[in-house]
């Protein structure tokens, strides 16, 4: 399989996004996903690489129509030389992976696919985490912060909102996702990254009170 044919695919499929599922997403999610194949032996790695780098070409936030873009996903698979298995197994990964996705309905990944997930998810968080979701926040128009809003604590598919502050957004989802980690490097990663988060958050909330 040419990974340098999907890459040229994903590219061209995320230019000009501007609310955090950018070209520059995609690299990072592969270099990590990567670094997780090198810590974890008699994974897939073509299978890892490939989910990688197209897990955001039929996702509703960057196109349209998202069956029309499984399916051109699924024709640049091919023409890079993926047999139907191998189409069947990395597409099934991406269907599955999303934060949303597991909360509906909990369909277990395989091992490449945990892999490809915590990837995905390590780049919600840390100093790009924090970045991303003020680009999102950005983005979307979002409020800031509101103090008198308090997060919701319970993250299930009935109340996981989109619409909500950016400072909620930490509590509601980022802070959740290490206890999600599929794999021991994964969560390491992660643990570290949240830190760097809830400093940020503790530090933003002394500010706004006028602590500082
Ligand atoms: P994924 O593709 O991993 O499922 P999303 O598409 O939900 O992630 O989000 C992409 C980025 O946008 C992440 O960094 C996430 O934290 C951020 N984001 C998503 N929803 C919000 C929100 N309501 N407020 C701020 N940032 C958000
Ligand atoms: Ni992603």
């Amino acid at each position: 399989m040419e990974l340098a044919q999907l890459t040229a695919f994903a590219r061209q499929v995320a230019a000009g996004d501007g609310s955090g599922h950018g070209f520059d997403h995609i690299t990072r999610v592969v270099a990590t996903a990567r670094r997780l194949c090198d810590l974890t032996p008699g994974v897939d790695r073509a299978v890892v690489l490939a989910a990688a780098t197209l897990h955001d070409t039929y996702d509703d936030k960057l196109v349209a129509l998202v069956p029309a873009a499984r399916t051109r996903t699924q024709a640049a698979l091919a023409a890079a030389g993926a047999d139907a298995a191998m189409q069947t197994e990395i597409l099934t990964i991406i269907d599955h992976m999303g934060f949303k996705a597991n909360l509906a309905h909990h369909q277990p990944l395989s091992l490449a696919g945990q892999l490809v997930q915590d990837a995905d998810r390590l780049d919600a968080l840390g100093a790009i985490g924090i970045a991303r979701a003020f680009q999102y926040g950005g983005a979307h128009a979002t409020a800031l912060y509101d103090p008198a809003i308090p997060p919701r604590q319970t993250l299930t598919a009935a109340t996981y909102r989109e619409d909500t502050t950016t400072l909620n957004h930490f509590e509601e989802k980022l802070f959740h996702l290490a206890d999600q980690m599929n794999t021991a490097a994964g969560r390491q990663l992660a643990t570290a990254r949240e830190q760097v988060m809830r400093e940020f958050v503790a530090e933003f909330k002394a500010e706004w009170a006028g602590l500082r």
